[in-house]
């Protein structure tokens, strides 16, 4: 089996992170970019940083004929049921994704890649973001319970062998906007229902309304959220939050999984699309933007970087 790019693996994240996602400009040269990333994953294994590097379809289409099933750009969710909310899509050719404990050298080594890819490539959006006490979202609520258990992420989230795109990830990158006033004004039980668990350690309600975020995103055997039935389709989150200096706040969702279906799949039912109500979650924050990747294995990554 083709070996996956460790930092997907690794539970064990540094609290200074970085999101930066990249597009080809006119006359960018398809070796340079691949020497600038060839460097950064040199200084990032010099620093002990740990990253993951994601291709949007079209550049990996241009760099490697390793294409892993069903790998579609990111295209806007959007609810039909005139509410009006939507998941952006705002879709990228390279997300570098990087973290340590050390902020500086995670803001360096990012500095140096996004200067050497100048005139190639533009930085279209970036994020810094941190670790917030036991795994906090911004809202007080534990995120990633649900995890499956690190030993089953390989199960989870890395494409099989024999398969196309074999040893590698899907990945969903959104950046949310938490109202978090509003969030912060429900009742302590409102709040628990909005997600389906509770806030102090994160226990999950028997009774999950239709509208809570469990009731879409707990894929089962049978009806979601069906907790006597197995589950399917798992993801692997790493989300952390981010505050801007403009007081903006929210949760930086990133996910790994072998199908991108199984992303496709709980957007659309958290927008109601699938004729099920819409979680409530995504009236109390929303995306500024989201893209899918794809995060070849190591050896695919190094003969595209060649
Ligand atoms: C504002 C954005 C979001 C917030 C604040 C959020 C927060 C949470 C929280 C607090 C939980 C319960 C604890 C846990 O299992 O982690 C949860 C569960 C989960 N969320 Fe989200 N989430 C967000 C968006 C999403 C999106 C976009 C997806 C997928 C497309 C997703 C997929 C999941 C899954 C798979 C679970 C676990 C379900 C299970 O137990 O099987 N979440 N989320």
């Amino acid at each position: 089996m083709p070996t996956p790019q460790s930092a997907i693996l690794d539970r064990n994240m540094g609290t200074h992170q970085w999101y930066l996602h990249l597009s080809r400009v006119d006359g960018s040269d398809l070796a340079h970019i691949k020497s600038v990333l060839r460097s950064y994953r040199q200084a990032c294994s010099q620093r002990g940083i740990k990253t993951v590097i994601g291709f949007g379809p079209s550049l990996l289409r241009d760099l490697t004929g390793d294409i892993p099933d069903d790998f579609q750009p990111f295209e806007t969710v959007a609810a039909t049921d005139g509410s009006g909310r939507e998941a952006k899509g705002t879709q990228e050719e390279v997300l570098l994704w990087l973290h340590s404990a050390d902020k500086g050298e995670v803001w360096k080594t990012q500095w140096d890649a996004r200067l050497g890819l100048k005139g190639h490539m533009k930085v279209a959006r970036e994020t810094m973001t941190f670790i917030y006490g036991n795994s906090l979202d911004l809202s007080g609520f534990i995120d990633g319970t649900g995890n499956p258990e690190p030993a089953r992420d390989v199960e989870v989230a890395i494409v099989p062998d024999g398969q196309p795109g074999a040893g590698g990830s899907h990945i969903l990158a959104q950046r949310w906007v938490h109202d978090l006033e509003a969030f912060q004004r429900l009742p302590l039980a409102a709040q628990e229902a909005v997600f389906g668990r509770t806030k102090p350690d994160s226990t999950r309600l028997e009774v999950q309304v239709p509208t809570s975020h469990l009731s879409h995103v707990e894929l089962r055997n049978g009806k979601t959220a069906d907790a006597t039935k197995e589950k399917r389709d798992e993801i692997s989150r790493r989300s952390t939050p981010y505050a801007f200096h403009d007081g903006t706040v929210g949760l930086y969702f990133l996910a790994f999984c072998k199908k991108q279906a199984a992303f496709r799949e709980r957007l659309q039912g958290m927008y109601g699309l699938d004729g099920q109500a819409r979680d409530q979650l995504v009236d109390l924050s929303n995306p500024a933007s989201g893209s899918f990747y794809f995060a070849p294995s190591e050896e695919t990554l190094e003969a595209m970087l060649r």
